[in-house]
């Protein structure tokens, strides 16, 4: 079921995301789908919010499907996608895709082990023989990194905004708080709890799918990932295709 998440922070979304570079990150995206040397794949982006990554690659691929959790971020997403609201770890789709991949510490939302073996199950349902799914995840030395930078306030289209970051080392949750003050003054609260597993949990999670690891990197870069690293990017195929 849609959740209500985002349904406030989606009016400032793409306010409090402007000093991301968007452009090298579809760029980014778009380079992984092509190792797999195909044409007019069928694509799936899993908690693509409001599209900022989608709307700048979609016509790239034979197909593309946005999907996320929250129905008031895809709403934002503009009119040019096809899109499906569900939650990544129960996806309803019969379509199977080519190249399957979230971005921007989405899968850090998932608060659970089962919650990811979840999402590892499901993506394998709908993921072609040879196909890739790719994703990124936030390490710990991220979030103790960026929580002082995301202390932070301000306003958009008279709407304002108080966001607190707080990194919390023993449960390992990133919390984001965010206060907002709506043009018509009913304040609202929503906060955001991302689960910062540790590096090699990832592999053990992997390990007990069907998938294995083809390539972790560093974000962006040709860097091997090491539990250091800020944040890293995970390139998987599916084990029945390993020679
Ligand atoms: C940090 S935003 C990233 C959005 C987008 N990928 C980007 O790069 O801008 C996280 C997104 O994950 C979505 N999300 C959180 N939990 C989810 C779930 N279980 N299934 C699908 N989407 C989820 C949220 O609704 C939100 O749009």
């Amino acid at each position: 079921m849609a959740s209500k998440n985002y349904s406030h922070l989606s009016l400032i979304y793409p306010y409090i995301m402007r000093s991301i570079d968007y452009v090298k990150w579809s760029n980014y995206i778009y380079s992984i789908s092509k190792q797999l040397r195909k044409k007019n794949l069928y694509a799936l982006e899993l908690a693509g919010g409001n599209g900022a990554i989608a709307n700048k690659i979609f016509t790239k691929f034979g197909h593309f499907c946005i999907s996320d959790l929250s129905m008031y971020m895809l709403r934002s997403a503009g009119n040019n996608l096809d899109k499906v609201c569900c939650n990544m770890t129960e996806l309803p789709f019969k379509q199977k895709y080519d190249f399957v991949f979230s971005t921007f510490d989405s899968i850090n939302y998932l608060m659970s082990r089962q919650k990811i073996l979840s999402l590892l199950k499901e993506v394998d349902l709908c993921l072609k023989p040879d196909g890739i799914f790719t994703f990124d995840v936030s390490l710990e030395n991220n979030s103790k990194l960026y929580q002082k930078y995301l202390n932070r306030k301000g306003s958009v289209d008279s709407i304002k905004y108080v966001q607190k970051s707080i990194y919390d080392e023993v449960e390992r949750i990133h919390y984001n708080y965010f206060e907002i003050i709506l043009a018509n003054g009913k304040k609202v609260e929503e906060i955001h709890k991302q689960k910062i597993y540790p590096f090699e949990d990832y592999f053990t999670f992997i390990d007990k799918s069907n998938f294995y690891v083809y390539k972790c990197k560093e974000s962006f870069t040709d860097i091997d990932a090491v539990t250091e690293s800020e944040r890293v990017q995970f390139i998987l195929k599916k084990k029945r295709n390993k020679c």
